[in-house]
């Protein structure tokens, strides 16, 4: 099968590497969209006008599915797009549900861009399955400019967290949840504020067990045909260090 995936940037990568592990056979086509990054702190109208974009070249690359490896583009335009193409859209949501269900006594945090804090999705979400209201919800807009310039260790990130989440008490809080899919590379320096003991948990499994079963459903086979693609908002990625850029975001994802 081919799999379009889509982010303002690197965050995408976190879903691409779920991708890669659950479902290994796959030809992967993913489109950074350098251009426009940060989503986050843009307008709905843009985000939308970005995604159509971004999966319409997906599309014309013959993919069979669109994975949108954004929280921001999800909530912005998940809807939108799926009016637009025929071919499945996949979104990705904050893993709000799971935290609640094996979380236990404590808080829930959720860390997302200002948009995703900020639409309906994402309140509708809580909403739903927060009985107990145990989630809170904080926007880190700083993180996905560090994320990009693959800064995740360093005083300024750790000065910016300490600021941030200067009203967050971490014994408070037992489960965090990565509300944006630039987050996770920043796992360890979140742990030197949270503290060691808090879980961490991403939306990716959830969004590719989605994916394999809508793709079972229509009958798509895989064809052991592994590769990935890279684009940066249409243009193929073709330069060594850039992709090996990718490569060492892909692996430092296995070192959290
Ligand atoms: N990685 C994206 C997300 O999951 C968007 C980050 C951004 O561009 O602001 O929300």
């Amino acid at each position: 099968m081919k799999i379009g995936m889509f982010d303002s940037g690197i965050g995408g990568l976190t879903v691409l590497h779920t991708a890669i592990k659950m479902l290994p056979q796959e030809a992967y086509f993913y489109y950074a969209d350098t251009d426009h990054v940060p989503y986050g702190t843009k307008s709905v109208e843009e985000i939308r006008r970005y995604s159509e974009e971004a999966v319409s070249f997906l599309e014309s690359k013959g993919c069979d599915a669109v994975v949108i490896a954004c929280n921001t583009a999800t909530s912005a335009a998940a809807a939108y797009l799926r009016e637009k193409f025929t071919i499945p859209v996949i979104g990705i949501e904050p893993a709000v549900k799971p935290a609640v269900e094996h979380g236990g006594n404590k808080r829930i945090l959720v860390i997302a861009t200002p948009l995703t804090t900020r639409e309906k999705k994402l309140h509708d979400l809580i909403e739903r399955v927060d009985e107990a209201h145990q989630v809170d919800l904080l926007a880190l807009p700083e993180l996905v400019g560090f994320a990009e310039q693959g800064i995740f260790e360093s005083a300024e990130v750790d000065a910016y967290l300490k600021r941030a989440l200067a009203d967050i008490q971490p014994d408070m809080y037992e489960t965090l949840v990565f509300g944006c899919t630039h987050f996770n590379h920043f796992a360890k320096s979140l742990r030197k504020i949270l503290g060691d003991t808090i879980q961490m948990i991403d939306g990716s499994e959830g969004t590719i067990r989605h994916l394999k079963h809508r793709m079972e459903a229509a009958g798509k086979q895989s064809e052991d045909c592994f590769s990935v693609e890279y684009f940066q908002s249409g243009r193929k990625v073709n330069d060594p260090a850039t992709l090996e850029f990718y490569q060492s975001l892909l692996k430092h994802l296995e070192e959290l």
